[in-house]
């Protein structure tokens, strides 16, 4: 029996390369992707010498061309694939951003990210998922795209998160006949080029949860909203 094989986007640091790591302890066959060649194999090499089972492919989340030959290479090398991790992600709003300033352009560029980058990768990968009958997809969301509590400040990155969110609620939809599991989480404030180095959390803490939703037994939750294994409203 061959491995299962994990697809983890924007590995080449942080949360993602993380989650690709304890993936990969798990005992999983870790595609860590990302769409800087160099980086990524240096990540890659990196978990690698640790004698983890990885393999590197680029992925341009914004190129729906690159998540198709991603999804190409995966059936013609490996033959399965099983988890997703749909993790690359952007904030790109200044500080002390308002939707009333921000430029439409800003706004777009993250969508394209967060939200079209995540919907392209599924819709590519999705017939391999589906293949297995017990596929798992993450989508690494950020409680600023919680409705339940709306803010202000950073309003690019909050509606992106918002709509991946409800794309989470209609992917878990879709794919709940072929045993397809879809959830989102939040892995809190964390100490990444992202969240900076003040942040409480540790990408350790954040790629627990990922790990969790990537292993989901049968009869686990999709269609859900996550934050240290635990329901969070929407
Ligand atoms: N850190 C936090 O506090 C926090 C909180 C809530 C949610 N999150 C979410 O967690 C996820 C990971 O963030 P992080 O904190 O680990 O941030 P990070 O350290 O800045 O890493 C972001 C990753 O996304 C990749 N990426 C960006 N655009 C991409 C694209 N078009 N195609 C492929 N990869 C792309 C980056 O690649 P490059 O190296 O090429 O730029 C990098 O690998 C994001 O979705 C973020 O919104 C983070």
């Amino acid at each position: 029996m061959s491995p299962p094989v994990a697809v983890v986007t924007g590995a080449n640091r942080g949360i993602g390369l993380g989650a690709a790591r304890r993936l990969a302890r798990q005992g999983m066959c870790v595609v860590l992707t990302a769409r800087d060649r160099a980086r990524g194999e240096a990540a890659c090499a990196s978990l690698a010498a640790e004698g983890l089972d990885v393999r590197f492919h680029g992925l341009d989340v914004r190129s729906r061309g690159d998540a198709d030959a991603l999804g190409e290479w995966l059936a013609a090398e490996l033959g399965r694939l099983d988890v997703l991790v749909n993790n690359a992600g952007v904030l790109l709003d200044p500080r002390g951003s308002r939707a009333l300033d921000v430029a439409p352009e800003l706004v777009r560029d993250t969508m394209e990210t967060n939200v079209l980058g995540v919907l392209g990768t599924t819709q590519a990968l999705a017939p391999l998922l589906r293949q297995g009958g017990r596929g798992r997809v993450v989508n690494v969301s950020s409680e600023l795209g919680q409705l339940a509590d709306m803010g202000i400040g950073s309003p690019a990155y909050r509606m992106s998160k918002a709509a991946l969110n409800a794309l989470t609620r209609i992917l878990a939809q879709e794919l709940a006949a072929s045993g397809v599991k879809v959830n989102a989480m939040s892995p809190g404030w964390v100490r990444t080029g992202l969240g900076g180095a003040n942040a409480p959390r540790s990408v350790d803490e954040a790629a627990d949860t990922i790990a969790w939703l990537a292993t989901l037994p049968d009869d686990g939750p999709s269609g859900g909203f996550f934050k240290d294994r635990r329901p969070i409203p929407w």
